[in-house]
């Protein structure tokens, strides 16, 4: 089915994965699958070696200090829910700042927090072109303020944000910053230490080319264990407890970095295949899938922004996108035009609301959502070409 299909829904997960992924999973599955454990028999040996491998690969290309600071998660969501939950705890009234541009890993966390009155929160409205101004962020903190949580890039409108901006603010504040990468890992550079981030989540199945099941969660030193220093506002509470493959002795999590926070079998296969994408990613070096999609985006825009049968949503300099774009034709759902580029044309976009509600609600397209068309590494001119044509098909 994938060879007919033309797929633009990279901003959901990637697709194809990056050349060697496959393999890689394979030979893993097939020689070293064995239980990650520092103490056990060799092939558990070298199981643990593999993750430390890609946990390096990790923390160099986010230029983290420490590897053992980069944490496996199972996906993008788990890992903000890890910085979320292990931050807040139970919340304590503490303030926390984030966008109206957030994935629903995000909101609904905080929204529940909310709703538990257990934190007070400000959302962060944007402009008509996507953009959050630091400015409004800086203008909300409150003496009780403690995190601010944003996303990297609208998954909704690819928009680019200000994270240096924003990790600058929450620094002089003595705040905790935690950026959502999950439209921008892979595409974008991003360095922990000059954007000063405190909290780097990301899943590792959209463009860092890997399989699904795999993300992770760098923590960066402001971010103590809690046990270590009860009194400190950023201490950080493990979100699942269990089993580390370290050591066994300790009646709760042990308190060194990554077991802390790895509590259970991980999900090897899937994190040998995210060392291949992660590997690729580099031989091709970032910025150029960047360069391609957001080419490809332009090409959109250029084509449906001025045509009257058309709403293209956010800003019209695809430089300023991560290759996602959302638009929606008038007089159709968005629900019926993806079923209609799937069924009649083989094309896979993604029509909704795309697990962001509050981003909707500000452009109005709340309920029923927008076509998210978002390009991928391995995307052509020619299939963008096809895609216009189906468009423009189905506007009639
Ligand atoms: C901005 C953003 N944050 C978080 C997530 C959640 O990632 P995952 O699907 O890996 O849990 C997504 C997924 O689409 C996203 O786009």
């Amino acid at each position: 089915m994938s060879d007919a299909m033309i797929y633009f829904d990279n901003a959901a997960t990637s697709f194809p994965k990056a050349p060697g992924v496959n393999e890689a999973m394979s030979k893993f599955l097939a020689e070293d699958a064995a239980n990650p454990g520092r103490a056990g028999h060799r092939m558990a040996v070298a199981a643990e070696q593999m993750l430390d491998n890609v946990r390096l690969k990790l923390t160099r290309l986010f230029v983290g200090d420490d590897p053992s600071r980069m944490v496996f998660t199972l996906n993008g969501t788990d890992a903000l829910n890890m910085a979320i939950k292990g931050v807040l705890g139970e919340g304590g009234g503490a303030h926390v700042i984030t966008t109206e541009l957030e994935h629903n890993s995000v909101s609904r966390p905080l929204q529940a927090m909310t709703d538990r009155k257990t934190i007070e929160l400000t959302r962060i409205a944007f402009d008509d072109d996507g953009f959050i101004d630091p400015d409004d962020v800086c203008k909300a903190i409150k003496p009780n303020t403690r995190l601010i949580v944003m996303t990297h890039a609208s998954n909704v409108l690819g928009t680019i944000q200000d994270a240096k901006a924003v990790g600058a603010i929450a620094r002089e504040h003595d705040l905790l910053f935690c950026l959502d990468a999950a439209q921008t890992a892979g595409v974008l550079p991003i360095s922990i230490k000059d954007l000063q981030i405190d909290l780097l989540a990301f899943p590792g199945h959209k463009s860092l080319l890997g399989p699904t099941g795999t993300g992770a969660l760098y923590v960066g030193e402001r971010c103590p264990v809690s046990s270590l220093v009860v009194d400190d506002e950023a201490r950080l509470n493990p979100w699942r407890e269990g089993g580390t493959g370290g050591d066994s002795s300790t009646p709760t999590q042990p308190a060194e970095f990554p077991h802390y926070l790895e509590g259970g079998t991980p999900n090897t296969v899937g994190i040998a295949g995210l060392g291949a994408g992660v590997e690729y990613v580099n031989q091709q070096g970032i910025g150029k899938a960047l360069a391609h999609e957001q080419a490809m985006v332009q090409t959109l825009i250029d084509r449906f922004a001025d045509d009257e049968r058309f709403t293209v949503f956010g800003t019209r300099d695809a430089k300023r996108r991560v290759g996602t774009l959302s638009l929606n034709i008038t007089g159709y759902d968005a629900p019926d035009v993806g079923s209609i580029l799937d069924d009649s044309f083989q094309i896979a976009v993604r029509p909704g609301l795309h697990c962001a509600p509050y981003t909707h609600r500000r452009l109005g397209t709340f309920p029923d959502g927008a076509v998210r068309v978002s390009p991928g590494a391995f995307n052509t001119d020619e299939q963008i070409n096809q895609l216009i044509e189906a468009l423009d098909q189905i506007a009639g």
